[in-house]
């Protein structure tokens, strides 16, 4: 879910709908917004994007007043509905609640609260927040609101709205994400920068429980025994553009155009004189050493750069890699001690089963190691060490440059990891430092070709499932390459190892079905061409994936996509850019919400 509030001397709705707009990719099963208005807290919410509720309420003009709060939902507990949409508002009307996270004691807290005579028309987990402060109100919202969350169990940001405060708001966080956004006469929260972007880019990051009371002119920061603390201010280098569309039809399709940049800015700072150079990372040669085993720790696409990093940190400093979902490592009783590394990989820092697998793995006593696009995220702070990508903001929920990226920081860490412990000769590292320095060149060369993707697309939208098939590294992009598709064009698709194929799945080939068959892996070229024919002789049609001169594929394959000459290393960087346009073009032939795919949320904050 995404949250936004807004105090100043403007009118609020169409400042909080073009905020959320911003954050619709944290959910958008529905929309609502409460305003401070002459007669109150005026609400209004409605299921389904947030264009319904822009639409009921004049683009925001139907209601006046210079202070509210809003919200765009991913519905956890209750379905999307008017009624359980945000904000709720407490059983007077006195206070208005938007709310992103989970409290894990709503059914107790709604029992007491029912007892107490209140009455609840929602199924959500939010209403009782709404109710408590009622119930704790004593004439002041601070004292309140410490009441309030020391009687709530789970994850919360919260902003509140009280309508004997026609001046100010209430916000707090915990686990969940909010930001303050400090304007000239005015003053903002969100769950994430983009959101108030446009309006200025002096933030603070809240830390759990911190209270916040902003008017127009202050913000006050509060701990849970009411001492006001003071806060730095971060100032966000991005520009307004990072966050807009810019003349491109969707964000995933401009920020697929952006990988050579986003990569070139992962990689660029961290070459210095021909070798790696992470600053601020602490692993130093005796601690690599020392390590017996990487655990590699994340959810959805970050875990597919997980599977690439196997190989690659495996294949270049010999130590064991797992790689492992966030949700299962958490509950699986890994093997983990001082000697272990867990790098988590995330592109919000804010996936919470990312966040409770971090944690676990530091009360095992292990180091953990983060891999993080949001700077200032909750991953980004507690993790031990923290390579950032540099890919800017990320909107469209299907990942592109965030996993681009991603990929980067692997390899800059594997090699790094080898240079420290001079497992390289001068000659290798530089072939591999060129390799990463030549990947954004590459990357646009092969984008400049989407032409004939786009054509393959045309092709084959209508299919009603895709099979991606790779070896080892190859295998990790075909992971990728059958999320992508499936999340964005709705075609059921399956990655499989090549090899493995025939050990069951293969019955699901038929005449006409679709096979992305992955080739770049120089050594086992040959078995993929038979695995190609394995798929061919029972009437599969053959896309295939493979470097630039292998053009010995053209016979087996009824169409090819060549990738321009690099490195093997760093080789799933360019594999994934044609899978990705593939995804993009099919859900672009099929008329579907590319940026904003069905039931998903680009940030899931809850377990
Ligand atoms: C969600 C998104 C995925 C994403 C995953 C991890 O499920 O829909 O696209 O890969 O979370 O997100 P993170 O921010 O931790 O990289």
């Amino acid at each position: 879910c995404g949250i936004v509030g807004y105090v100043g001397t403007k009118q609020a709705a169409p400042i909080l709908l073009d905020g959320l707009s911003k954050l619709e990719y944290r959910g958008y099963d529905s929309a609502g917004v409460a305003i401070m208005t002459d007669e109150g807290i005026v609400v209004k919410k409605k299921k389904g994007r947030l264009e319904k509720l822009s639409n009921m309420i004049d683009g925001g003009d139907a209601i006046k007043g210079i202070m509210g709060i809003g919200h765009t939902r991913w519905a956890t507990h209750g379905e999307p509905s008017d009624m359980n949409s945000h904000p709720h508002l407490s059983q007077s009307g006195r206070f208005a609640v938007v709310h992103n996270g989970i409290i894990e004691n709503y059914l107790k807290l709604r029992e007491y609260l029912t007892k107490k005579g209140f009455e609840f028309i929602s199924e959500t987990d939010t209403e009782v927040i709404a109710h408590l402060f009622e119930y704790y109100y004593n004439g002041d919202i601070i004292d309140t609101m410490i009441k309030v969350i020391g009687k709530v169990d789970g994850s919360y940001a919260l902003g509140v709205l009280c309508a004997d405060d026609p001046d100010s708001f209430i916000a707090v966080r915990k686990e969940s994400p909010l930001i303050v956004g400090l304007g000239e006469g005015e003053n903002f929260i969100a769950s994430d920068i983009p959101a108030i972007l446009k309006h200025t880019k002096n933030v603070y990051f809240l830390e759990n429980n911190e209270i916040v009371v902003l008017t127009k002119d202050d913000v006050k920061i509060y701990n849970t025994d009411r001492e006001e603390i003071s806060k730095e201010t971060f100032v966000v280098d991005w520009d307004i553009s990072a966050a807009e569309k810019g003349g491109y039809e969707h964000f995933m399709f401009k920020e697929i155009m952006e990988q050579p940049r986003a990569i070139a800015d992962t990689v660029n700072p961290r070459i210095k004189d021909g070798r790696i150079v992470l600053d601020d990372i602490s692993l130093t040669a005796d601690y690599i050493r020392d390590i017996n085993k990487i655990y590699i720790v994340a959810c959805g696409s970050a875990y597919h750069v997980g599977v690439v990093g196997k190989y690659v940190i495996e294949s270049m400093v010999r130590i064991p890699v797992e790689v492992i979902v966030a949700s299962e490592f958490r509950y699986c009783n890994p093997l983990v001690d001082d000697k272990t590394l867990v790098i988590l990989i995330s592109q919000s820092g804010e996936t919470a089963d990312t966040i409770a697998a971090m944690r676990e793995a530091k009360r095992l006593g292990a180091r953990t190691f983060a891999i993080v696009n949001a700077v200032g995220s909750c991953i980004a702070r507690e993790a031990d060490d923290v390579l950032y990508t540099w890919a800017g903001p990320e909107i469209a929920v299907a990942t592109t440059k965030a996993y681009s990226t991603q990929l980067t920081a692997i390899y800059l860490m594997s090699i790094y990891m080898a240079q420290e412990l001079d497992m390289l000769t001068p000659e290798l590292l530089a072939k591999y430092i060129k390799a990463l320095e030549k990947l954004p060149d590459n990357i646009s060369k092969l984008l400049e070709n989407k032409g004939e993707i786009q054509y393959i697309a045309s092709k084959y939208f209508n299919s009603k499932s895709v099979f991606f098939l790779g070896r080892t590294l190859d295998y990790a992009v075909a992971l990728e390459g059958s999320l992508k598709l499936k999340e964005i064009s709705y075609i059921h698709s399956e990655a499989y190892a090549a090899g493995e194929l025939k050990h069951g799945t293969i019955a699901l080939i038929e005449e006409g079905t679709v096979v992305v068959a992955l080739c770049t892996v120089k050594n086992l070229f040959d078995k993929m061409l038979s695995n190609i024919k394995e798929v061919k002789a029972r009437g599969a049609v053959v896309i295939a994936v493979a470097e630039e001169g292998h053009t010995e594929i053209e016979k087996e394959a009824d169409y090819v996509i060549y990738l321009p000459k690099c490195d093997e290393l760093v080789m799933p960087s360019e594999v994934v850019v044609p899978l990705q346009l593939f995804s993009y073009y099919v859900s672009s032939l099929k008329g579907l919400d590319i940026d904003k795919p069905r039931n998903l949320a680009k940030s899931v904050t809850v377990e």
